[in-house]
């Protein structure tokens, strides 16, 4: 395991970039299954004969000897399970009655186990909500005062076979709080699309990040919602598998505590993948600054993410980024490029970005 370093802009400071956030996330993993030039890629929604329907989406890559799993479900709070095999064969088993039963270790399986090089999942488990009005310093941590957050393990989400588009090899994960007595959501969602890549490429709107047939594009939008102060800063929390006894030494993640550990473990797809003994980190991903400008202008937000096994793809990203970066290149892996994007800023900021980039 080698280390990983998280770092923040504000908007309250000099940088251009939109930017916001980098958070960069490795573990070791094999070098032998990086660097696919071209994948294969599929979607496929796995249905549920058995009663009601779960969204349950796997996204298979083949490349020549390898194949990389994403396993993504909103079965509880939303989550993806990543698996690398070395084998271009290999492939997913479900078994739903034991997903959905109190014990689902072994409910999810990739075959053959022992073609596995590589596992690991990510757990979006809460949306926070901070009040930033009297925060000065833009680099605070908690940016603010935090309202409760809302656990998306108690989300209902849309039916995810509608949003599968093959042409775009992507599908969207949208929801809201089952229980919302304060309507915040009355008329907002929060989305999670989803996007595979057969090949590298940059998509056209900012941040741009680079992306290649080993990763996968998360884009995260929070559309709509009523903010509950005036000056709302949004994040998310996100947990991980800590490997051995202890999380990386990074300060922005900590290991989650008991009173914590039942939420995250009510993750099934985890569970049933991984088992019931495994250590969890999480961290925090937030962006803005109480300066603004923020979600309070147009209730829209969104944060990219690159997930995927291997080296960041680097090139292409602004120097700031790259000087991030390079502290922790060296260890193929999970990992994880998140960026902030504020969308008003769009036009104004563009150009600035596109120098640097
Ligand atoms: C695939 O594996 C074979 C045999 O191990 C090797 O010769 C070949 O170079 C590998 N191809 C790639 C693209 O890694
Ligand atoms: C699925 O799991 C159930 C409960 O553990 C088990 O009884 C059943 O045999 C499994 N089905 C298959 C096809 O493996
Ligand atoms: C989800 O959408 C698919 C395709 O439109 C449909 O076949 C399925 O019945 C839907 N499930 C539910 C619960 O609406
Ligand atoms: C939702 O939108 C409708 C129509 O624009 C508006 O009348 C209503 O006040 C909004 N509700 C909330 C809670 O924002
Ligand atoms: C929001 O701002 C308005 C006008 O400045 C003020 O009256 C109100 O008390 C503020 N609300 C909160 C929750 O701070
Ligand atoms: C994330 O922020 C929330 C709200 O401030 C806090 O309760 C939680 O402990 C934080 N999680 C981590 C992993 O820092």
């Amino acid at each position: 395991m080698r280390g990983s370093v998280e770092h923040s802009w504000g908007w309250g400071h000099s940088a251009p970039s939109p930017l916001l956030l980098l958070t960069l996330f490795l573990f070791a993993a094999p070098f032998g299954l990086l660097g696919e030039k071209t994948r294969q890629v599929s979607l496929e929604v796995i249905p549920n004969w058995l009663g009601p329907v779960q969204n349950l989406l796997h996204i298979r890559a083949v490349g020549t000897n390898s194949t990389l799993h994403y396993i993504w479900s909103s079965l509880g709070p939303l989550a993806v399970v990543l698996v690398a095999t070395n084998t271009p064969h290999s492939t997913l088993s479900v078994n739903w009655s034991r997903l959905l039963s109190p014990e689902p270790d072994g409910g999810l399986m990739v075959l053959p186990k022992d073609s596995i090089q590589f596992s690991s999942a990510l757990v979006f488990t809460r949306l926070l909500e901070f009040d930033s009005t009297n925060v000065c310093d833009t680099a605070a941590k908690p940016p603010g005062t935090p309202y409760p957050p809302y656990s998306l393990a108690d989300f209902s989400w849309n039916n995810i076979t509608d949003s599968l588009d093959p042409a775009t090899l992507s599908a969207t994960f949208q929801g809201h709080p089952m229980n919302d007595p304060t309507r915040t959501f009355a008329n907002g969602s929060l989305a999670f699309r989803v996007q595979a890549f057969s090949r590298s490429s940059r998509p056209a709107q900012p941040p741009r990040l680079l992306h290649t047939a080993d990763t996968c594009q998360l884009e995260v939008a929070l559309v709509g919602a009523s903010p509950r102060g005036n000056r709302s800063l949004f994040g998310l929390e996100v947990a991980t598998l800590g490997q051995g006894p202890d999380c990386p030494s990074v300060q922005e993640q900590h290991s989650i505590d008991d009173e914590y550990a039942p939420a995250v473990f009510q993750s099934p797809i985890v569970r049933a993948f991984f088992g019931s003994q495994n250590n969890f980190c999480a961290f925090n991903v937030t962006f803005g600054a109480s300066t603004g400008p923020g979600y309070w202008d147009q209730h829209y937000l969104s944060w990219s993410m690159l997930l995927g096994v291997g080296f960041p793809p680097v090139d292409g990203l602004s120097p700031l980024v790259l000087g991030i970066m390079a502290v922790a290149l060296g260890a193929p892996g999970l990992m994880l490029l998140v960026g902030g994007l504020v969308l008003l800023l769009y036009h104004k900021k563009y150009s600035e970005y596109q120098s640097i980039n």
